[in-house]
């Protein structure tokens, strides 16, 4: 299972980056817009850091307007993925890049049917939303269950990238279930790490050595 990092702070890159866990990282608009810096700006700096797949959202909503911003960021670095809503434009535009061997990311999916649609004109990664989705009493890993159903059924290639993760639970959930990625912030990275059992155990070992040592 690959490790998106969910951000587009830098320090937080870095930082994460030095444990050797991150594969790519996921940027949103909304992301972009809490560091106060331009998308090309982040993106170029995250490519310095992360040797992986790196998605970039598009902020067009027409296929046309949505081809030509994404081919501009495709051109920043190979890394690159296209970040297209799943809207019959988006779609669209999704088979635009996948015949032009650019790599995509189709966001904002809360059905099955959508990854259906999405995987028929060959994106890299369905995002599917979990935690917005447990936010309206649905169920966000049931339709990651639905989704690597459905994709095993036909054979399809799109990768599960579970998004909007908030917490270790659905990590492990989407992990049981067999996704192929999940994005998180870094402090759900953080929470992976943690065990009290682990901590009270390290705690005893370095008392009992320091009592040994006297
Ligand atoms: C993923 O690509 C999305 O940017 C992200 O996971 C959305 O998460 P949120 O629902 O916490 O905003």
């Amino acid at each position: 299972m690959d490790f998106f990092l969910d951000t587009g702070i830098i320090s937080e890159i870095e930082e994460a980056a030095t444990w050797g866990i991150i594969d790519g990282v996921t940027t949103n608009p909304s992301l972009i817009a809490q560091t106060g810096r331009t998308q090309e700006e982040v993106i170029t700096d995250i490519t310095k850091i992360i040797d992986g797949p790196i998605s970039a959202e598009v902020i067009s909503t027409e296929r046309e307007a949505m081809i030509k911003e994404g081919a501009k960021l495709a051109e920043i670095n190979e890394n690159i993925v296209i970040k297209l809503p799943l809207t019959i434009d988006g779609i669209s535009a999704c088979k635009w890049f996948s015949d032009n061997n650019i790599n995509t990311n189709v966001t904002l999916c809360f059905s099955a049917n959508q990854a259906l649609l999405a995987a028929k004109n060959g994106a890299t990664y369905i995002s599917p939303f979990l935690g917005r989705l447990d936010d309206i009493s649905h169920d966000g890993v049931q339709l990651i269950n639905e989704i690597r159903q459905v994709y095993d059924n036909y054979g399809f290639q799109t990768q599960i990238l579970a998004a909007s993760i908030r917490h270790p639970m659905h990590v492990k959930e989407c992990a049981l279930i067999g996704a192929d990625v999940a994005t998180m912030p870094i402090k759900v990275v953080k929470q992976l790490f943690k065990h009290q059992l682990t901590d009270q155990g390290l705690e005893q070992f370095l008392k009992d050595h320091a009592n040994a040592n006297k």
